[in-house]
């Protein structure tokens, strides 16, 4: 069988390693330049090894979620093909380095992010705002409406928890724009845990509320990472609602000629990302869902999360790294 076996149906199993490895990669070269205030330079040395490491992945890999448009960037961009090109047809979705600015003031939870589905599984967002919702598993379906007042939201959320709405909290960016959807949780009785970046953690979170104290992730962030998260929780289970939020008549205009009909459209998990999605984060930072890359006595060591919807395996990997000079051996 190819690396897609699709007589059985789905992403062949081989893949959770192959993938793992590529967000290792992204995330050591990206830690070699944490802290230091340059995220361009980290998000750069991100995407090369990402790039580098797809490149000997046997599959025939289109990027869907990238790094932009051909136009505005060389490398895992829109529609670029990725991989040895002799195996099976898949798309990508790639965050090299989800929080770049986290990564260079050496803040917590920085990671390298992929998700990889059968062709046509992961929603083709433009590079735009997007408004989410997300809880993790365990709940009633439609407990979650992106329309509905946050109110109403967190009342139901803490009824099926069975406690009271004060021992919910939502975790949201900190960004001028929510500040009317943080009085708005607050004055309903629940806590906010605010964010600086990283919003694919911050949906994670909420799929292991008891460890983390989320519950529930709300507001805007990039629509990207929205899919990203989408992929993350299909494989882990839970429910989340996207709206793409756009702010100007070119992001519509841009999203018209990626398919998006309605920009108004209300997606939910399963239309974000479908089928038999893997899904892998290696922290880049240290932070509460992964720790960050060590460097130790000419080794790097990682620390990888692999889920895989088919089988809902949440696989966490550590792996330790030979370095030659400033490469690991791979
Ligand atoms: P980058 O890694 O591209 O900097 O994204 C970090 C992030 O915080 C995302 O997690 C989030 O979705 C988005 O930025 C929010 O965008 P903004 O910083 O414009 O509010």
């Amino acid at each position: 069988m190819g690396a897609n076996d699709s007589k059985a149906g789905g992403l062949d199993r081989v893949l959770v390693l192959e993938v793992a490895r590529v967000t290792e990669a992204a995330a050591i070269a990206a830690a070699r330049l944490r802290g230091r205030g340059d995220e361009k330079a980290a998000d750069k040395a991100a995407v090369d090894a990402m790039r580098s490491e797809l490149g000997k992945v046997h599959i025939r890999g289109r990027v869907v979620i990238g790094e932009g448009e051909m136009d505005e960037s060389p490398m895992l961009y829109i529609g670029e093909q990725v991989g040895i090109g002799d195996g099976p047809e898949v798309d990508i979705a790639v965050d090299p380095l989800e929080g770049t600015t986290i990564c260079a003031k050496a803040m917590p939870n920085a990671l390298a992010v992929l998700a990889v589905s059968e062709r046509g599984g992961l929603l083709n967002a433009p590079d735009m705002y997007m408004n989410k919702i997300a809880i993790g598993p365990g709940y009633p379906d439609g407990i979650i409406d992106l329309d509905a007042p946050p109110a109403d939201t967190l009342n139901a959320l803490a009824k099926a928890k069975g406690v009271p709405v004060s021992e919910i909290t939502a975790c949201i960016l900190d960004r001028p724009r929510h500040a009317d959807l943080i009085a708005a949780v607050r004055k309903a009785g629940a806590g906010v845990q605010l964010i600086p970046d990283g919003d694919i953690a911050g949906v994670i979170w909420t799929t292991d509320a008891e460890e983390t104290g989320i519950d529930i992730y709300l507001g805007i962030g990039g629509a990207p990472e929205g899919v990203l998260a989408a992929a993350a929780l299909r494989c882990i289970g839970g429910q989340m609602q996207g709206r793409l939020h756009p702010l100007k008549k070119e992001e519509e205009t841009r999203a018209a000629s990626m398919g998006v009909t309605d920009i108004r459209r209300k997606y939910n998990m399963n239309e974000m990302a479908s089928g038999d999605v893997i899904f892998s984060a290696t922290g880049v930072t240290d932070g509460s869902l992964l720790d960050g890359v060590h460097f130790r006595h000419g080794f790097a060591e990682t620390e990888t999360v692999v889920l895989r919807s088919k089988t809902g395996t949440v696989r966490r990997i550590k792996t330790s790294f030979r370095m030659i000079g400033t490469k690991p051996s791979i």
